[in-house]
């Protein structure tokens, strides 16, 4: 559903069902978009709604007081509660800190909270609103596009573990998500390409039309072009909500096709040092390993892997290692073993059978694998 400048993108999920609003420069209309998704809820509804918006120390200063002031001047009873930008916040520490100033602000049941910023505090925030009181309404405002196309959709919340990342979480459905685009122009311009990365994924396992689309629109991508940023963005929403809708609590298996070109950039994430790829850099040389790999198996012919490569490199993505990252394939492959999402050992894969399409892949060969890495990590 859309109007001029406004998309709409529905969750089917039930009685946990939400709408991701997606729209340019309308920050001002939140409170009322706010207002009547809790409406909806005889329970939630009321005439002074009260709201804790969760935000981190960059995007506070750019957004915050917007929208805190949108709130109060919609009647609602509104504070704003600030942490430190960056995944070291993702913590049981600062989750406790939430729960602090829920108490100290005497948050009942239907309080909501309103997290405002990327993924590191949508999944913060989202994990105190799954936990508090047993749960308290949750709203997304997103503000990185990798927020805007995968963290604030699908339910996951949670926080890192000193021993591992996202080991501590729950599903918990937002009542709503507003993604501004506008949000995007304060972005860190690696930020915005890496979340790139992940829309380029849902083209590849999921709509060879909308990969077309992208490629047709590099420039106006570039460019950040509001009509085509809303157009990714709730395209990307759109197929994400389509695996979600199917496999909410991921038991089928379903969900783990999202999870393409992630084997390799998990063990890239790991292995580089810090700061040296984001999430998105490192999924954009994963797509290409995994896509290298299933040509070496005769699944698809060079050409998906060259489009893949000319659309990433198009986005100024990098498709190889970086030239001062010296990686043996031995040390990838150990780590790729003790992914927690290897079953027993085995090497399974997210494989490409053409653009728009994959397949899950349980069982590959550490030889073949072994081979791409060889070839990938010397850059042939
Ligand atoms: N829940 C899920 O399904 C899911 C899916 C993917 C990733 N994640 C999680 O998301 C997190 C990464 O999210 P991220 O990439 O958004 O990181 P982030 O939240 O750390 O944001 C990146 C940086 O941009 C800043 N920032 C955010 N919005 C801004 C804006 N509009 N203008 C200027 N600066 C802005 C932030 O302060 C931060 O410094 C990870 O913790 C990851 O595990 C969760
Ligand atoms: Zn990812």
């Amino acid at each position: 559903m859309s109007n001029e400048n406004r998309e709409i993108v529905e969750v089917d999920l039930a009685e946990r069902s939400y709408q991701i609003v997606i729209c340019t420069d309308e920050l001002s209309q939140f409170a009322g978009i706010a207002r009547r998704w809790l409406d909806e809820f005889a329970h939630w509804k009321s005439e002074t709604p009260q709201a804790m918006i969760v935000s981190d120390s960059n995007v506070a200063p750019l957004y915050g007081q917007t929208v805190l002031e949108n709130l109060r001047n919609d009647g609602w009873r509104v504070e704003l509660f600030v942490i430190e930008a960056g995944e070291a916040s993702k913590s049981l520490a600062s989750t406790g800190k939430i729960y602090d100033a829920l108490v100290e602000s005497q948050a009942d049941r239907k309080t909501c909270i309103i997290a405002l910023g990327g993924g590191v505090v949508g999944d913060l925030a989202g994990f105190a609103a799954a936990t508090y009181a047993r749960g308290l309404p949750l709203i997304q405002l997103p503000t990185t596009l990798l927020a805007d196309v995968d963290s604030s959709v699908g339910g996951k919340v949670g926080v890192n573990h000193p021993r591992g990342k996202n080991l501590i979480g729950a599903f918990h459905q937002p009542l709503g998500v507003f993604i501004d685009t506008a949000c995007l122009q304060s972005l860190p311009e690696r930020d915005y390409r890496s979340g790139l990365a992940e829309v380029v994924k849902y083209g590849v396992i999921l709509d060879a039309e909308f990969f077309e689309y992208l490629e047709e629109h590099v420039d106006r991508i570039n460019g950040m072009n509001p009509e085509v940023l809303r157009e990714i963005v709730s395209k990307s929403c759109r197929l994400k909500a389509d695996i979600v809708e199917e496999d909410e609590f991921e038991r089928s298996g379903l969900r783990a096709i999202l999870n393409y070109g992630h084997t390799f950039a998990h063990a890239y994430e790991t292995l580089c040092g810090y700061g040296e790829l984001t999430h998105g850099e490192a999924v954009a040389i994963g797509m290409v390993d995994a896509s290298c790999l299933a040509e070496k198996m005769g699944r698809i012919d060079t050409h998906v892997v060259d489009r893949q490569k000319k659309l990433l490199e198009d986005l100024r993505l990098p498709t190889v290692l970086p030239e001062n990252v010296s990686l043996s394939p031995e040390t990838v492959l150990s780590c790729m073993k003790l992914d927690k999402k290897t079953v027993a050992g085995r090497l399974r894969f997210i494989l490409p059978t053409r653009v728009g399409h994959v397949e899950v892949v349980p069982d590959v060969p550490e030889k073949v694998v072994q081979q791409i890495l060889e070839q990938r990590l010397s850059r042939k």
